[in-house]
């Protein structure tokens, strides 16, 4: 596969209502490559949507249409929902922001990542097993064999998070997708996190799309940036140069941040301008 994994091309979903229409995404594009790209922007904004929409799991209420939309040479706007099972947990893979509500609470946590590996390899569920105990090795569990027997209330947030990584690393999928992975963790904890799926990104050369609020994260993780406002991506940016972003709704973003070591009495509030709805939008710097 090339270095460009996915390629969208005016994404649009509209979620219909029986007064009015909702325009979620709008014109939506941007590829992807073997990078970390972060999608940022306020709750609402379409970021989760614009990132199920690539996994087709856009709700039934809502319209899906782009002038493309494309993993590799597959073209995912016609593809079957066969083709979009065998894609999705395999090549593309999802970490959402909790794991209590990603893993089976009725099975153990090892069980689950073997059952991942195995749902797409036909293996013996000893060879998945020793596969699951190994990548629970390497997101840095010490005691794998104890872990892996865990049910998943037993598990703390991180271990979760860990577990849930191990589980979405373990097909060896070309692209993951990262919706507020570590939001509900602490600082600490957080940073763990990041850097063992770094880690493990780098090793495996895979695409990251990372969704967060966290620009400060964002600078330091991450290669480029999205900025959505209201459904539309206003502006692209290096992430070592986001400080230099051009779009006054970005410039809000960095602004509304809290910074350790320049505490301020409050933080800013972004005011919206109408004008941001349809305005330019900046592509390095540019506007367009
Ligand atoms: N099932 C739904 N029915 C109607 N509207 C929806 C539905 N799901 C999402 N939306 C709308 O789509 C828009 C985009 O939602 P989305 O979940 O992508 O936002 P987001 O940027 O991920 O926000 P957050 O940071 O809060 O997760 C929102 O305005 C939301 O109200
Ligand atoms: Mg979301």
């Amino acid at each position: 596969m090339s270095d460009t994994l996915l390629q969208v091309q005016n994404l649009n979903i509209v979620f219909t209502g029986p007064h009015e229409n909702h325009h979620a995404v709008r014109n939506v594009s941007f590829t992807v490559g073997r990078e970390k790209l972060a999608i940022v922007g306020e709750s609402g904004s379409g970021k989760s949507q614009t990132c199920r929409a690539l996994l087709k799991l856009t709700p039934k209420c809502a319209h899906l249409s782009a002038g493309m939309l494309r993993f590799g040479d597959i073209d995912l706007l016609h593809a079957s929902e066969r083709q979009m099972r065998a894609i999705r947990g395999n090549r593309i893979s999802m970490i959402l922001q909790d794991p209590k509500f990603s893993l089976n609470p009725l099975m153990r946590v090892g069980d689950q990542i073997s059952e991942a590996f195995r749902l797409h390899n036909k293996t013996a569920r000893r060879v998945a097993k020793a596969r699951a105990l190994a990548m629970l090795e390497s997101v840095h569990i010490r005691n794998a064999e104890h872990v892996y027997r865990l049910y998943p209330h037993e598990v703390s947030g991180g271990m979760g998070q860990r577990v849930m990584i191990a589980m979405m690393l373990i097909p060896e999928p070309d692209l993951i997708i990262a919706d507020e992975p570590t939001s509900a963790l602490d600082v600490t904890v957080r940073q763990q996190i990041l850097s063992i799926l770094d880690e493990q990104l780098s090793r495996r050369n895979t695409g990251l799309l990372f969704i967060t609020h966290d620009l400060n994260l964002v600078a330091r993780f991450c290669d480029r940036v999205l900025v959505m406002y209201a459904g539309r991506i206003v502006e692209e940016i290096a992430a070592n140069r986001l400080h230099l972003a051009q779009h006054p709704y970005t410039q809000a973003l960095l602004a509304s941040q809290p910074r350790l070591h320049h505490p301020v009495e409050m933080l800013q509030v972004p005011t919206r301008d109408p004008a941001w709805l349809d305005g330019p939008v900046y592509r390095h710097g540019v506007a367009l």
